[in-house]
């Protein structure tokens, strides 16, 4: 197939500037510590997961917002530069969304999210965009943009016949419609718990998360379960777990995101969803070896060579 007759991912979500340090600690509750560096990245779940495609060389449009601040040509021009079409990307009055970051010593980190131009992305601007969303293979959407939105969104992709995948983070309530129309969830471990209502006993139980999900409407989940690796089903009984990839981890920011934009590529591309599965936990494995979101994101010859040294025994189970 052309790149011409690939259907594009379409990623409706936010777009952030990254203040990030570095600390020794993550602090807590009323604490102060002392970072190592401080740097500005371009990020935001939606960015990033655009970014993860277009690096890996598949098309991929986004719809968002910038403001009108200093960190709106940046951000700009590292979505056209990655290669995402940003014919849908609009300027708005006032800030960009930002993101204060704190990454601790083995790359953990902690996020606060301020939206800005990102809280701007309304229900009209998925009606004004309806034929970039006709013409999806998929489209990806997170919580970093307004509930109205995603539940437009949502709704206008059922409608349209159009396969919605869903990284339910940050980890917010959704209503019962939304999730039914859910082909794809990608919860971390947090997000997980948030979602299926999991105390401690079954945290750390997949197929006990899975049937929660399932029971919601959700017809494919994937948890993303850090250093434990990934774990897939959908409804037609296709189960995989993956570990994750042996790599040193520098920063884990994004890694999500470089999963679910590989995640979408490898099922545009015709592989199965426990060989998508694999293809994306080898990109995500990748970016968390190099520091920030965007700029961590791995290209295609990357993640085929991970793949190649490790991939061929790393998944059990069908599909
Ligand atoms: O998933 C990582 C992203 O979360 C960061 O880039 C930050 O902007 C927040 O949206």
């Amino acid at each position: 197939m052309t790149r011409d007759e690939q259907k594009p991912i379409v990623v409706v979500g936010s777009i952030n500037a990254d203040l990030v340090a570095h600390v020794e600690k993550i602090p807590r509750s009323g604490e102060t510590v002392l970072g190592s560096d401080f740097t500005i990245h371009p990020g935001g779940k939606g960015a990033n997961q655009a970014v993860a495609v277009a690096r890996l060389g598949y098309p991929v449009l986004m719809i968002g917002k910038l403001g009108i601040d200093a960190f709106s040509d940046q951000l700009r021009a590292s979505l056209r530069g990655a290669g995402v079409d940003i014919r849908a990307v609009d300027r708005v009055e006032g800030a960009c969304g930002v993101a204060l970051i704190e990454v601790g010593p083995r790359g953990e980190n902690s996020i606060v999210v301020v939206p800005g131009a990102n809280a701007k992305v309304l229900p009209e601007d998925i009606d004004s965009n309806i034929e970039i969303l006709r013409s999806a293979g998929v489209v990806l959407v997170q919580l970093e943009i307004p509930m109205q939105t995603v539940a437009h969104l949502t709704s206008v992709c059922a409608r349209e016949h159009v396969p919605v995948m869903m990284d339910p983070a940050p980890a917010h309530e959704l209503p019962p419609e939304v999730l039914r129309t859910i082909r794809w969830f990608t919860p971390n471990e947090t997000e997980a718990a948030f979602y299926t209502g999991s105390g401690a006993e079954t945290q750390y139980d997949s197929h006990k998360q899975r049937d929660a999900l399932f029971a919601l409407g959700i017809q494919g989940i994937v948890l993303k379960q850090g250093a434990r690796g990934v774990y897939l089903a959908d409804l037609d009984g296709t189960e995989a777990a993956i570990p994750a990839f042996p790599v040193e981890t520098v920063d884990t920011t994004a890694a999500g995101d470089a999963f679910n934009g590989a995640f979408a590529t490898g099922l545009m591309l015709g592989k199965s969803p426990t060989e998508s599965a694999l293809f994306a936990a080898a990109a995500a494995a990748i970016s968390v070896t190099r520091p920030g979101a965007q700029p961590s994101m791995a290209s295609r010859e990357e993640t085929e060579a991970l793949l190649e040294r490790f991939g061929s025994v790393r998944a059990s189970g069908g599909g």
